[in-house]
């Protein structure tokens, strides 16, 4: 069976007056009218506990949206059970079949949930149409299709054979269930790392962000209607070290495929470690974590395209993206320019609920992270070496709106340069347009991550040195981009360093991952 290279799914834009406009509005208020409650998915069974958790958008936080079952180790022991319950019929059934069901739910979201996986999104991640459209609908669709592909070309690999010997491999799932952790920050990302270890033949427990519930539970429904057999995904929503607990000391635990922190991957990580004497196998350890993404310009770069790069690379999606621009690096002979431009730019954004098309700035995710970024934005105020340039306003009373805020600084080590704030927060360090070649030693020793980054030049000896001299600075490396965007099938996504294992996302790469090859040799 083979897939051939598919193509990207086209992503729609929700022009005013547009007929996709029209149909998100209606869903959008459809999705406002009900009060969901929302079951955990174990086997067969929608599972509903007493301990339940209130959904707000981030961006209206008084209205809500529904509540979800929180579970407990008990349910992180089913939802294994279930998953190994499912694992030998799930692997013997043939390759064909199971792509048949991704594909499905791929047509699916293409065809008839759309706006719904859309909706979802927007509401309870708080993230613009465009942004939701290019995330929820084009990115889950893209992964569906693309990891179909590639799987379809592994399993072409065969080794040699000859007169009286053939050769064969098998490419068998993993022996045990794979854990899968997502995060709220793309409900892509729920989409892809449950179901590539699932298209492999491998049974899956699913644990999204308590901030992603609704949109994973949306997509949990689509892959249901597709015709996933029950217990080959387990979606459930419990505490990290309860998860933890039960699943790293289970002798069938064969891998996780994790995004998040670099902190609680380090913690899964050592807890692993700790219990490999326990496993079946040594498990497969994925994970994509934090980033501190630079873009540096060079003194040859247009003013106006490193301030676009910036602008939406630092800002879309509240700059909750893991690829956003967070740190900048502007030589002296443009720094006056591009600093006018950011300037006009943040001025120019509209911040609000994503029901205003208009709004290209919306809430960021949580109390907690709002906390956080202000507290950022609040110690740049005071310190001698930071002041800030643009945004640098925060409002919680209705939704958790932080401006988009440029911090300056004249020490290029400033906190902001280095640590992560997962938020509308790009720092600026000026540097000597004649000390370009020292300052990409600055962006390479700056941050312990990895994961993207950008040069803007017109300059091809610039553009070669960069590349050169940053070549383990960022798994994602743009040349005149913004850090962000990366396409399933165009950019293979992820990074190195403390930004995670690189076994980049939408690749055949990835794949291998969630497979455990058997050799036969046969001779006659
Ligand atoms: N795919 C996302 C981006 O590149 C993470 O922005």
């Amino acid at each position: 069976f083979s897939y051939p290279l598919p193509v990207n799914e086209p992503v729609l834009n929700y022009a005013p007056g547009s007929k996709e406009r029209e149909q998100l509005k209606v869903t959008l208020a459809t999705l406002k009218a009900e009060t969901l409650d929302i079951p955990m998915y174990i086997g067969s069974e929608q599972v509903f506990t007493k301990n339940k958790i209130s959904i707000h958008p981030p961006h209206e936080r008084k209205y809500t949206l529904g509540q979800f079952s929180m579970g407990d180790k008990k349910h992180v022991q089913q939802a294994i059970d279930a998953a190994l319950a499912a694992k030998e019929k799930w692997a013997a059934l043939s390759w064909e079949s199971r792509a048949g069901i991704f594909l499905k739910a791929a047509d699916l979201i293409a065809t008839k949930y759309r706006f719904h996986m859309n909706g979802t999104t927007m509401l309870g991640q708080s993230k613009n149409a465009y942004q939701a459209e290019i995330d929820s609908a084009c990115e889950i669709i893209d992964f569906l299709r693309f990891n179909v592909h590639f799987l379809s070309e592994i399993y072409k690999q065969q080794p040699i054979s000859g007169p009286g010997m053939h050769n064969r491999l098998e490419y068998r799932p993993l022996e045990g269930f794979v854990l899968a952790v997502t995060p709220f920050n793309f409900t892509a990302i729920g989409g892809n790392l449950p179901t590539s270890a699932a298209m492999c033949g491998n049974v899956v427990v699913w644990k999204p962000a308590n901030t992603q519930v609704y949109s994973a539970q949306m997509f949990m429904r689509i892959l249901k209607e597709a015709g996933l057999p029950d217990g080959v995904i387990n979606l459930i929503y419990v505490n990290g070290p309860e998860l933890g607990e039960v699943c790293f000391s289970h002798r069938d635990f064969a891998g996780v495929h994790f995004t998040g922190s670099t902190g609680v991957f380090n913690t899964m990580w050592e807890t692993i470690g700790k219990n490999i004497g326990r496993y079946k196998s040594y498990p497969r350890i994925v994970g994509e974590t934090g980033g501190k993404d630079f873009v540096i310009a060079h003194k040859s770069a247009d003013p106006a395209v490193v301030a676009t790069a910036l602008l939406r690379g630092a800002f879309e999606f509240q700059g909750q993206k893991c690829s956003a621009a967070s740190r900048a690096y502007i030589p002296s002979n443009i720094a006056k320019e591009v600093k006018k431009k950011l300037v006009e730019g943040i001025n120019s954004f509209k911040m609000g609920m994503v029901e205003d098309f208009s709004n290209f700035i919306n809430a960021v995710i949580d109390e907690r992270s709002f906390d956080k970024i202000k507290n950022y934005i609040d110690k740049a105020k005071k310190d001698k070496d930071a002041s800030i340039l643009a945004g640098g306003s925060c409002d919680k009373k209705n939704g958790y709106f932080i401006q988009p805020t440029v911090i300056e600084t004249t020490n290029p080590q400033y906190l902001t340069m280095c640590e992560e704030i997962f938020g509308p927060v790009l720092t600026l360090y000026v540097y000597p347009a004649s000390a370009f070649e020292k300052t990409l030693d600055l962006v390479n020793n700056t941050s312990p991550y990895a994961l993207t980054g950008a040069i803007i030049s017109t300059d091809r000896a610039a553009v070669e040195l960069a590349t050169r001299k940053l070549e383990n600075a960022a798994g994602n490396f743009y040349i005149n981009d913004k850090p962000t965007g990366a396409v399933v099938g165009q950019q293979p996504f992820g990074g190195g360093r403390a930004s995670g294992t690189n076994d980049k996302a939408g690749f055949i790469l990835n794949l291998y991952r969630w497979l455990s090859a058997r050799t036969i040799k046969e001779t006659f």
